[in-house]
């Protein structure tokens, strides 16, 4: 089927590379040389949503158990059943090396012909309306949001704002016992573009949506990354560095398995004021039962997934 033509449901047939991709009411279907594998769509979509807002992130983007994306920075390995241990015993893995900006475009016109009306990807389950059934309508505003990225911090002049009431971000239904206050700066004289603070927390319970980390500030390649947690993280996130977590509120339950085969590893309970460093050679997935807040600490030097691979560096930063 061309990419042109539509099916019964109403939906478009995408290709990439040798892989084919068709969605029905419930399910996304993909299919590759060897093999295929089916996604209740509503993950599928989520977890699609996150690979093309975050240009494939760090690391590995593993949609579920099978199909997923690995970032090479200028290059992705679209994968089915690499990091698999069941897929590996038997050589039914399959991958591709493409073009990163190819595979980008390509899942931003999936995600915008898949996602029906009244349906937001990145909104809390509890917040937005069904992705199933047949095409009815888009939701382009919401595919095509824009990921907060500080160039240095959230309220200085020239950078990002800050949220309120009246450029449409509300504080969200959860976290309306979260104190609005704005902290007062007395800067000396002759230092007043120089200093800057803002509520944090504040800010952050005005955050529409879900496990979407956004860089709030960025001091060379340290990035401060908070995020609303609600329901669960739509991808098992393979991580090619450390990444520090801190709990800001309320909890979160991971998941942390091995990063090529899958298999468990631990299970981290984070209450409110935890702190974790999450290992370069993992992969994880969390749970957050109410909204919480998490700051996801990332450093962003582009030399660190070789110094990794290479075992240069050990891929837990601390022993207890
Ligand atoms: C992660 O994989 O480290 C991650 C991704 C998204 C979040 C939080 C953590 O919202
Ligand atoms: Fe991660």
């Amino acid at each position: 089927m061309s990419n042109a033509s539509v099916n019964e449901c109403g939906y478009r047939a995408f290709s990439l590379g040798a892989y084919k991709f068709v969605r029905d009411e419930y399910f996304a279907h993909i299919t590759w040389p060897g093999g295929s594998h089916t996604i209740s769509v509503d993950r599928f979509l989520r977890a699609l949503m996150r690979d093309v807002a975050w240009n494939f992130f760090y690391g590995t983007v593993n949609f579920d158990e099978v199909f997923g994306t690995t970032n090479h920075y200028g290059t992705v390995d679209v994968f089915a059943g690499l990091y698999n241990a069941g897929f590996r015993e038997r050589n039914k893995q399959f991958v591709e090396a493409l073009n990163g900006d190819h595979v980008r475009s390509t899942f931003l016109e999936m995600l915008e012909d898949w996602t029906n009306e009244g349906f937001d990807p990145f909104a809390a389950p509890e917040e937005t309306g069904t992705p199933f059934g047949p095409k009815r309508g888009s939701n382009l505003s919401a595919v095509r949001r824009n990921r907060v990225v500080a160039k240095r911090m959230v309220g200085l002049k020239g950078d990002t704002p800050l949220r309120s009431d009246a450029d449409g971000n509300p504080v969200n239904r959860q976290f309306t016992d979260v104190d609005q206050s704005e902290p007062e700066v007395h800067a000396e004289p002759g230092f007043e573009g120089e200093v800057h603070a803002f509520n944090f927390f504040a800010y952050l319970s005005r955050s529409d949506v879900t496990w979407n980390p956004s860089i709030t500030s960025a001091v060379k390649d340290s990035l401060l990354c908070p995020t609303t947690e609600e329901y669960m993280l739509p991808i098992i996130h393979g991580n090619d560095r450390v990444e520090w977590f801190v709990q800001l509120s309320d909890e979160i339950h991971w998941d942390v398995q091995d990063r090529e085969s899958g298999a468990p590893r631990a299970r981290v309970v984070m209450k409110a004021g935890d702190v974790t460093a999450m290992p370069a050679d993992i992969r994880h997935q969390g749970y957050s039962p109410k909204r919480s807040m998490l700051l996801v600490w990332e450093n962003a030097d582009p030399a660190l997934p070789d110094l990794y691979a290479k075992k240069r560096l050990r891929p837990n930063p601390v022993d207890f």
